[in-house]
């Protein structure tokens, strides 16, 4: 190494090394340009003497509902019936877009455990973890209020997911794993209904149990 690069290398360690005395400020760092980082106002959570009980914070008058949110409607955001059984129809329109939709969310919320196809297959049963199947006789059986509220409401062991997903994606997601369930389970005749040639599909052998 020359001279003058081992000069240059002490001096970029000199500065580098001083930068960092471990002491910490005593005074507030002085600002050159203030802009709009001091303003007269009350933080949340902060003391203010002109209410009686002292809080910046205030509670929402009572009764209050934010906009959007007058949830009514049992069935649409419970999956209820007025007797509380779960509902059996989706409570919304059901059309390719809703279903493309529910199938983006599907992706994203459930493939995980459930796996892409609802075969309980996602990759976490990889790591020992289960998650039921959507093609069983059982889960046809379902109403489709009992997979909305497993999603609302969480099952068992796994979570509730009301607050990452909004109400209208969890029906959509509910009409999805419906179409799942069809595309799995479909007979001979809905095939030929579906104008595809029975013998022009290759059939997969069915997995070792
Ligand atoms: C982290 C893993 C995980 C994710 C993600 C997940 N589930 Fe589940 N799900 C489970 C497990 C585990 C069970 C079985 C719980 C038990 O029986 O203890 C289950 C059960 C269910 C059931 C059966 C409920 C019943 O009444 O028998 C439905 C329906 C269901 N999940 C739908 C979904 C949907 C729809 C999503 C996506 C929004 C989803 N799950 C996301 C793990 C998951």
């Amino acid at each position: 190494m020359k001279a003058f690069q081992k000069i240059a290398l002490f001096l970029a360690l000199l500065i580098a090394l001083s930068a960092c005395r471990g002491q910490p400020f005593e005074d507030p760092p002085r600002f050159v340009q203030p802009n709009m980082h001091y303003q007269e106002k009350f933080r949340y959570q902060q003391e203010n003497p002109f209410f009686a009980d002292q809080r910046a914070s205030r509670l929402p008058v009572e009764g209050t509902v934010a906009r959007g949110n007058l949830q009514t409607d049992h069935e649409y955001y419970e999956g209820l019936d007025a007797d509380g059984e779960y509902v059996t129809s989706i409570p919304a329109d059901i059309d390719r877009a809703f279903l493309v939709r529910g199938k983006e969310r599907y992706d994203i919320f459930c493939t995980a455990c459930h796996g892409a196809a609802g075969d309980g297959e996602g990759i976490i049963s990889e790591y020992g973890l289960i998650a039921p199947t959507f093609h069983s006789d059982e889960a046809r059986e379902w109403e489709d209020g009992r997979i909305y509220s497993a999603i609302y409401r969480g099952y068992e062991t796994m979570k509730s997911y009301r607050h990452k997903i909004p109400v209208e994606d969890r029906w959509a997601i509910v009409a999805y794993v419906r179409a799942l369930q069809i595309s799995q389970d479909a007979d001979e005749d809905r095939i030929r209904q579906l104008g595809v040639e029975l013998n022009e599909i290759e059939v997969a052998e069915a997995p070792e149990e």
